[in-house]
């Protein structure tokens, strides 16, 4: 595997509505996001994915662009912008931003002029065709956010596409015009100094140009929409070509969004010749989700969560680097997700962080993960905001859930569980903004589980973090947590989740006790330095050790 230059880095994803608010409206901005540069220094972050901030009606936060050369107001102007690049050039920090080219706004100047002439130039940027003849849209494919992914043209008998809202038409990626503008714009990012690009919802590119129906998977007769992607081949084809056209003359970063991808392309996609530099590993994301909605959805179990890790890490480990995470602006929070219920503690937490920054790949945080931000409890419907969760919703209602059931149901699963302000201080609004309300509620538990407490307790999450990415980063240690083979151990033991990491000068093994119960383990090894711990201790002797509940340790090991 060739080495790349962010190997050896600590990635960080800022979701920037909720990140800081320096204007005092409410919403975080770019000039928070430059005021908090060293924040994120100190951490050990090295690479700053920040989701949407261009132009936007925001019908989906910002993953519906009207603009891609400008910024929106709500965030604020070009010119912070370039002093957002040049201030984290001077501390040796990366940005990325933001690729969303599956689907633009329906307020983008390429759809109102197909929209005025559908059979036109712009009208090719899209997907547009006729309905059936019995006046029903082309296919039965059911969007993302619920409903069919077709929506009606006024004053014609045809429809676009959209696999997202019906205010995301998807671009037509078949035409060579609409890839020329997306490479133009591309390079006219990196240009500017960008280091790279997080690309949004990418495998949906490629359609099933056939637009076959689907056997229906709930009620509505439709079928979910990424089922096509069975269908569809040749994406490689498109990707190496925005790769060639613009990451690689610039030495760019590209890490994807990819889900419902056949395990064999792999190589295809994070190889020494593949389409990105990386993707996210979202493999213990899908466990416990069902056609029916996120209502039927079930927990994943600490073995599976095991299992689920372990096999990624396996398969990835000779090929390329996944991007590891336990949350993002799409999940709910990893510590309130993979963590069994009522079993959340510091403890619990540093537990998986230490999983997830030792496993193999390159660490990617979510804004908050590093202070243990957790779930927010949302008292009523009123206080979401997420599109998709708002569909949910209602999918449950129509199930026959109560509302209280239904806002149960979505309320583990919702997006916005990640997208409540960060809390920096136990001052009034978590100290995110001055404004007397923010545009999500604050999570009340921010008196307790705040940047500046955290910061002041050698304890704390936040400080537990920090050493695991300064262990990623000590010279003594690197090669080995960095690129040393991935070994699972005592995989046959309930709840416990231990693997080495082995170059050819050390052996690290990390053992995690998933559990709050404590447990003896068989211990031959001779233990040359406890190189992290979550307890106080790590008691072992006459071939056992003795772990507490969700204890976890990194140990360098003969
Ligand atoms: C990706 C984004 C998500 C967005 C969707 C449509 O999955 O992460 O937030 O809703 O694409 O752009």
């Amino acid at each position: 595997m060739k080495r790349k230059w962010w190997h050896e880095k600590v990635a960080y994803q800022i979701y920037p509505k909720s990140f800081y608010d320096t204007n005092g409206d409410g919403v975080g901005d770019l000039r928070g996001i430059i005021d908090k540069l060293d924040y994120l220094k100190e951490l050990g972050i090295d690479i700053i994915w920040i989701s949407p901030i261009y132009k936007s009606p925001f019908v989906d936060q910002g993953y519906d662009i009207s603009d891609y050369y400008a910024i929106d107001p709500a965030f604020g102007t070009m010119e912070e912008m370039e002093e957002l690049l040049a201030e984290a050039k001077k501390r040796d920090m990366h940005i990325l931003m933001d690729l969303v080219v599956n689907h633009c706004s329906d307020q983008h100047e390429w759809f109102q002029k197909a929209m005025q002439d559908p059979d036109g130039e712009y009208g090719k940027y899209f997907y547009i065709m006729e309905g059936k003849e019995d006046g029903t849209p082309p296919c039965n494919w059911r969007s993302y956010f619920g409903g069919s992914v077709w929506e009606p043209i006024p004053g014609t008998n045809k429809y676009y596409l959209h696999m997202f809202a019906k205010e995301q038409p998807d671009l037509n990626w078949e035409n060579p015009a609409v890839r020329e503008e997306i490479y133009k714009m591309m390079n006219w990012w990196l240009d500017k100094g960008l280091s790279g690009f997080r690309i949004d919802a990418i495998i949906n590119i490629k359609k099933d140009l056939t637009f076959s129906d689907l056997p229906a998977d709930r009620d509505d007769g439709l079928a979910a929409g990424w089922k096509m992607l069975e269908h569809a081949s040749g994406i490689e084809v498109f990707l190496k070509e925005m790769r060639d056209r613009t990451f690689r003359p610039h030495n760019a970063f590209s890490i994807g969004e990819l889900f419902n991808f056949k395990a064999e392309d792999l190589e295809n996609f994070i190889g020494d010749d593949g389409c990105f530099e990386s993707i996210f590993d979202f493999s213990t994301t899908q466990v416990g989700m069902c056609d029916e909605g996120w209502y039927q959805s079930r927990r994943i179990t600490p073995n599976e969560y095991r299992d689920i890790v372990f096999d990624s890490k396996k398969t990835s480990c000779n090929v390329g680097f996944l991007a590891n995470i336990i949350e993002n602006h799409d999940e709910p929070r990893g510590v309130s997700r993979y963590i069994p219920e009522g079993e959340c503690s510091e403890m619990s937490k540093k537990m998986l962080a230490t999983v997830m920054m030792l496993s193999y790949g390159l660490p990617f945080l979510y804004q908050g993960q590093e202070i243990g931000m957790t779930n927010m409890e949302f008292e009523s419907i009123d206080q979401i905001n997420d599109i998709s969760t708002i569909d949910e919703y209602h999918v449950a209602q129509r199930a026959g859930l109560s509302d209280k059931e239904a806002l149960k149901a979505v309320s583990d699963m919702s997006r916005d569980n990640a997208r409540t302000p960060v809390q920096w201080s136990a001052e009034k609004n978590a100290g995110f903004t001055t404004a007397d309300s923010t545009w999500l509620p604050v999570n009340p538990n921010y008196k307790t589980v705040n940047v500046e407490t955290e910061m002041q307790d050698e304890n704390s999450v936040y400080h537990f973090y920090k050493k695991l990415i300064a262990l990623r980063k000590n010279p003594e240690y690197r090669e080995t947590v960095v690129y040393g083979d991935f070994l699972p151990v005592w995989q046959e033991q309930d709840r416990l989740m231990a693997f080495y990491r082995k170059s050819s000068e050390k052996t690290l093994l990390v053992i995690a006790n998933y559990q709050k119960e404590e447990r003896e383990i068989p211990f031959a090894h001779r233990v040359k330095a406890v190189l992290l711990n979550n307890a106080e201790v790590f008691e072992q002797a006459d071939g056992k050790a003795a772990l507490r509940g969700y204890q976890a340790v990194v140990l360098e090991v003969e």
